[in-house]
This record gives C-alpha cells, structure tokens and sequence, in this order.
C-alpha cells in the first residue's frame, strides 16, 4: 500500500469512527428530546367502579400520560388528564379540601378540573368515560 492508500485508509477509518462517535453521542439527546409515543399504550383503561369512593380520586395511566378518576360528594364521576395545564406537573387530590393541588407552583383546580388558584392556564382536560356493570370505561 503506498502513501495514498494509507491516506484513504486512515481517512476511511476515521470518518468511521467520527460517525460511530456522533451516533452515539446525537442518539441520546434525540430519544430525550424526542416526544413521548403512544406505542404500547392502552386506548382505554377500565377501572372497578368501587375502586374509587366517594370523595376519594384514582390516578392511572392512560394513552401514555395521568390521568384522575374523581367521585365527587354526592357520586358525580368526572375524568381528567392530571397534567397541570402550567408546565406538565402531575397534580395531587387533597382528599381534605376536595380539589387538586400541582406541588410545582400552586396551581389549583376544582373535582371538576376547573382553575381556581394559581398560574395553570386553562382547565384540567376532561377525559371521555362510561360506566356499565361496575365498571369505568375510561377511553
Ligand atoms: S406546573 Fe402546575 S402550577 Fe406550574
């Protein structure tokens, strides 16, 4: 082999290498930055209507993301996404004052998902659900 074909060789070897290294480099931050799919995820999560009392809200998983089964006082159901619609905190029940609350900046929302304090923007998104022989079709 003589000097130009070494030169190839190496150039070869090293373009190699550089792409191995930013493969390897760039494939991470895309899979960080890349949004979430849906694949895997369940079109529609059934829950035991007794599982969630009166008063009391049950989170879940659905398409992906939180979501809030709520009974309010007097049986009313309601579902919701349970992301805070201020910057995508996952929002607690507080059993005691019968709202949410979003732990990252004091968002609050009513069972119903409605704004009442805080930064949130909008309302809480209502999810679609059915009930049918003890059971929440949520979905
Ligand atoms: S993310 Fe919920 S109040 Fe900011």
């Amino acid at each position: 082999m003589d000097d130009n074909g070494r030169r190839k060789f190496l150039g070869i070897c090293l373009g190699g290498m550089a792409a191995g290294l930013a493969a390897a480099f760039l494939y991470p931050v895309y899979r960080y930055l890349a949004p979430r799919t849906n694949s895997g995820a369940v079109a529609k999560v059934v829950i035991p209507e007794k599982d969630v009392l009166e008063g009391e809200a049950k989170f879940f998983e659905f398409a992906g993301s939180s979501a809030v089964l709520v009974r309010k006082k007097g049986g009313e159901l309601v579902a919701l996404s349970a992301v805070c619609t201020h910057l995508g905190c996952i929002v607690q029940w507080e059993k005691d004052k019968q709202d949410f609350i979003c732990p990252c900046h004091g968002g609050h929302y009513t069972p119903d998902g409605v704004v009442t304090a805080g930064p949130p923007p909008r309302p809480l998104a209502k999810l679609p659900f059915s009930v049918a022989n003890g059971a929440i079709t949520v979905g």
